[in-house]
């Protein structure tokens, strides 16, 4: 497939974790809109290469950015580092994260601050330093999820709270922003086929059925599905949204 009809030609997006996942789908799909698109990723540089060289076939423009996020000095580091290939951004997509389900009682102090340092504090200091990098009229997009609005799952305590601080950072960073005509929105994925959820859903056709029966309209998400909502977000026909959490859920909060 090529390049799509350049509704984002001549702009530049940084997508967190864009090497895998929901993030490589997001990737792809600005890329096919025609912006040029800096691939991040945490610890596999050869899926952020592979991602790029998708980009790339598909008539696009791409490069990789690599930095752990959830340590001291993450964002500033990533920044450095997506200077070396760009000037100026139009879009940041605040997409890595890290999902883990655990028993409340057995939540220990250095999991917890982990999954805050990825999920709510590198989104936070990502984008207070892509601030300065955004160009006015520019995006900012968090994947949040479902899970922050969805009845209770007990095991996912800390993971939906980490995201729930997102959602509330979205709708502040919103006013923050908003005098520079940037617009910064959440976007929730439900249950979506990615690495994240191998272990219980891929191959356990019980766990699929049971994902599949979540969502009014039937079925396990896919990333082209949110990375589609991703491009609305990021287009300029969604310039007077903003502040909002949009729900990709598949109507899974129905
Ligand atoms: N999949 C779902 O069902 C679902 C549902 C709702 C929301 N979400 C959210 O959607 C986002 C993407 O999820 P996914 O399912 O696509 O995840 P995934 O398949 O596990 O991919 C995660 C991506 O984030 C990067 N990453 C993770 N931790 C990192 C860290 N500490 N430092 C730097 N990079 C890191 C990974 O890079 P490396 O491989 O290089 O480490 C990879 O590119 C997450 O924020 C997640 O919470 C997912």
């Amino acid at each position: 497939m090529g390049v799509l009809d350049g509704r984002l030609a001549g702009k530049t997006a940084l997508v967190t974790g864009g090497s895998r996942g929901i993030g490589r789908g997001i990737a792809e799909r600005l890329g096919r809109e025609g912006a040029r698109v800096g691939v991040h990723y945490g610890t596999n540089e050869a899926a952020a290469k592979d991602t790029v060289a998708a980009i790339e076939a598909a008539g696009g423009s791409a490069f990789a950015v690599g930095q752990e996020l959830g340590v001291p000095g993450d964002a500033a580091e990533l920044w450095r580092a997506f200077d070396a290939h760009a000037d100026g951004l139009d879009i940041l997509v605040n997409n890595a994260g890290i999902g883990t389900s655990q028993p409340f009682a057995t939540i220990g102090d250095e999991e917890y601050d982990r999954i805050f340092a990825v999920n709510t504090k590198a989104p936070f200091f990502l984008a207070q330093l892509g601030a300065e990098r955004l160009r006015d009229g520019g995006r900012i997009i968090n994947v949040s999820t479902g899970l922050s609005r969805a009845a209770a799952m007990p095991d996912l305590i800390a993971y939906a709270m980490s995201k729930g601080a997102l959602d509330v950072f979205t709708r502040y960073l919103s006013k923050v922003l908003g005098p520079r005509g940037i617009t910064v929105n959440a976007v929730a994925p439900g249950i979506v086929d990615t690495d994240i959820n191998a272990a219980w859903l891929r191959g356990n056709e019980e766990a699929w059925a049971g994902a599949a029966a979540m969502a009014a309209l039937g079925g396990v998400g896919t990333p082209p599905e949110i990375a589609d909502v991703v491009a609305f977000l990021a287009s300029e026909d969604a310039r007077w949204v903003t502040g909002d959490w949009i729900d990709a859920t598949g109507g899974s909060l129905t």
